[in-house]
């Protein structure tokens, strides 16, 4: 079977990135993780990836003169990887408009809301939970989408609902959307390994199989 070649971007802990890689061990599973990319040298998704024998790169904005700099050094990494699909699992950097460009409608994001409700600058990680907490919310939930330009606004390609319950805290919605995130994610990247994602005025269409 031809995999499709993922590269993962993370600045964190990296459990999407573990669920990634879980599915991948089965052969059966059609991608594969070829590269973990991270801005933060202390991403726990770095250390996932090293203990997998998977090329796990420091790489941050912060090391380069100029944005121009930055980019050209990303896309050769991309390149050496030969990436197909490019997954920011829990990144916290905007991707450079370069990359966008070039990797259109191939990068995808995993965020722990229903978008569009609850993301954009800033709505990350417990922020977005104590959100949805605060406006009383009866549900939350995760939502794959393609990346665009902006924070959280391109179209979604899976989103699953979660109920909110009375007396939950930011941690335990966040623990009861993670396991749906963790489900999601790598179901989405099957559907790009398996061709059946169409983009048309801005919608994503899954196509059945044959
Ligand atoms: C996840 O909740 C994801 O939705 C968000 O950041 C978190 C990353 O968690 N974008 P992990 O690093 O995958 O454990």
């Amino acid at each position: 079977m031809d995999k499709l070649n993922i590269v993962v971007f993370v600045s964190g802990r990296g459990s999407n990135l573990q669920a990634v890689l879980d599915n991948c061990q089965s052969d059966l599973y059609p991608a594969r993780v070829v590269a973990v990319l991270s801005n933060r040298s202390k991403a726990g998704g770095l250390d996932i990836a090293r203990s997998r024998t998977i090329p796990a790169i420091h790489i941050s904005p912060k090391h380069f003169d100029s944005e121009t700099e930055y980019e050209t050094e990303l896309t050769r990494h991309l390149e050496t990887f030969q990436a197909d699909l490019l997954v920011l699992a829990g990144y916290l950097k905007k991707s450079p408009s370069r990359i966008i460009r070039q990797y259109r409608n191939r990068i995808i994001n995993i965020h722990p809301a229903l978008l569009p409700a609850f993301g954009g600058e800033g709505l990350y990680g417990r922020r977005v939970h104590e959100a949805v907490l605060s406006y009383g919310c009866k549900v939350s939930g995760a939502t794959v989408h393609i990346v665009d330009e902006d924070y959280d606004t391109g179209p979604p390609v899976i989103q699953e609902c979660v109920p909110v319950l009375d007396d939950d805290t930011p941690e335990s919605l966040a623990a009861r959307i993670l396991l749906v995130e963790h489900k999601i994610l790598p179901t989405a990247i099957r559907y790009f390994a398996e061709n059946r994602i169409q983009v048309q005025a801005g919608r994503v269409r899954i196509l059945k199989i044959d």
